[in-house]
């Protein structure tokens, strides 16, 4: 499908220049500022692309981000007290939008963190593993890592990724333009939820491999799904093989709720269309006008909740769900939380699962942490 399209490369030119790679169906790019320029992508090297992708489906072809599960979890959910929703509902193609907007915010203060910390350290990274192929979990479109590959490509290693997202669509599109960006780069892209591709990773053809989670996605596992999580990329990793996290820090109580409560309204909008997404997958009648976006620091738990409140006593319906749900005035639902970690207490837990951290870098204000680990042969 994907080879009928036409690429551009879009280049937004002000404050750093940024490129995006775009098609003939989605000439929708945000730019705030500075002009553009559009052009034609090289396509001279169509076919060594091809060659050097590969794409594997996990999930079943009629599951879409869109179509994840039968519904259960919203019903489970809704039908609980308090009342939550996962957060996995936020990322429609909508949502996904969203959340691109709110890493651009000036008070979300977390991609830009890691984004300069990844530049500082990259070098020292590709070193310390050598010669290593990049496994990267919720790849969406790979800009960060390409900070990476950039420093193990400027030490003459072979680069080999393999992606794992949710979509599969975003996979082939972020996938194809690093392939045309980097011409020694091999993709295994796998299209798949991150516990089945984790089961499921093919043997390595480098001589050894990272597992990126980057960008604090950590931080919406509570503590026995993180622990659920981290024996989850044990079994996936051999000894001595390595483990790249990123994670939010805890810090001042203002920043955080600045943080998930911008002055442009995009978080509010991130949480409402929540609603929005139910109400199309599952022919549900949410009025996202009579719920609020109410987040806030939970200082005991060390976590950001976020819940969307009833401004007023109503009844909502999932038609394809056979589910009538009643709502009091201000009650809430949880539809997300976001830890916020303390990097020894961290340290602490990773080593004792037998992920050893072997490097831990920050910013100069403590906001944001990365840390290389590696597994320990067990005795
Ligand atoms: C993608 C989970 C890291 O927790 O900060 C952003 C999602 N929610 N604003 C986060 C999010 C509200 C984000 N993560």
């Amino acid at each position: 499908m994907l080879d009928s399209f036409v690429f551009y490369l879009l280049t937004v030119h002000g404050k750093g220049d940024r490129t995006y790679f775009i098609s003939d169906r989605s000439l929708s790019c945000r730019a705030k500022e500075g002009s553009m320029s559009i052009s034609k992508a090289a396509s001279s090297n169509a076919d060594t692309i091809t060659k050097r992708l590969q794409i594997e489906h996990l999930l079943a072809p009629t599951l879409s981000p869109d179509n994840l599960s039968d519904g259960s979890d919203v019903i489970a959910g809704l039908t609980q007290t308090p009342k939550s929703l996962p957060a996995r509902y936020f990322y429609d193609d909508r949502g996904s939008q969203l959340f691109e907007q709110i890493c651009e915010l000036p008070e979300y203060y977390l991609t830009r963190t890691e984004t300069a910390i990844l530049q500082k350290c990259a070098i020292e990274i590709a070193r310390i593993t050598d010669i290593c192929e990049l496994v990267e979990l919720g790849s969406g479109s790979s800009t960060k890592t390409r900070i990476l590959l950039d420093a193990y490509h400027q030490l003459g290693f072979p680069l080999r990724y393999l992606p794992i997202d949710i979509s599969a669509g975003i996979l082939e599109i972020s996938a194809r333009q690093l392939l045309a960006d980097y011409d020694s780069l091999q993709v295994h892209a796998i299209a798949s939820t991150y516990e089945l591709a984790l089961q499921q990773l093919i043997p390595k053809k480098l001589p050894n491999r990272m597992i990126c989670f980057i960008g604090s996605t950590l931080g919406n596992l509570n503590p026995s799904e993180c622990d659920v999580f981290f024996s989850q990329i044990i079994s996936a990793l051999n000894s001595d093989e390595y483990f790249l996290l990123g994670i939010d820090l805890q810090k001042p109580k203002h920043l955080l709720e600045a943080a998930y409560n911008d002055s442009q309204g995009v978080t509010a909008a991130f949480n409402l269309n929540m609603l929005h997404h139910l109400n199309k997958r599952f022919e549900g009648n949410f009025d996202p006008t009579q719920f609020e976006h109410w987040a806030f620091y939970n200082e005991t738990e060390h976590q950001i909740e976020m819940h969307l409140r009833s401004l007023l006593q109503q009844t909502v319906q999932l038609h394809t769900l056979d589910l009538t749900i009643q709502f009091e005035k201000s009650e809430t639902i949880l539809t997300e939380i976001s830890r916020k970690f303390d990097l020894n207490t961290l340290q602490q837990d990773l080593s004792s699962q037998g992920l050893k951290p072997l490097q831990v870098w920050t910013d100069p204000n403590q906001w944001f942490g990365l840390l290389l680990c590696q597994l320990q042969p067990s005795a």
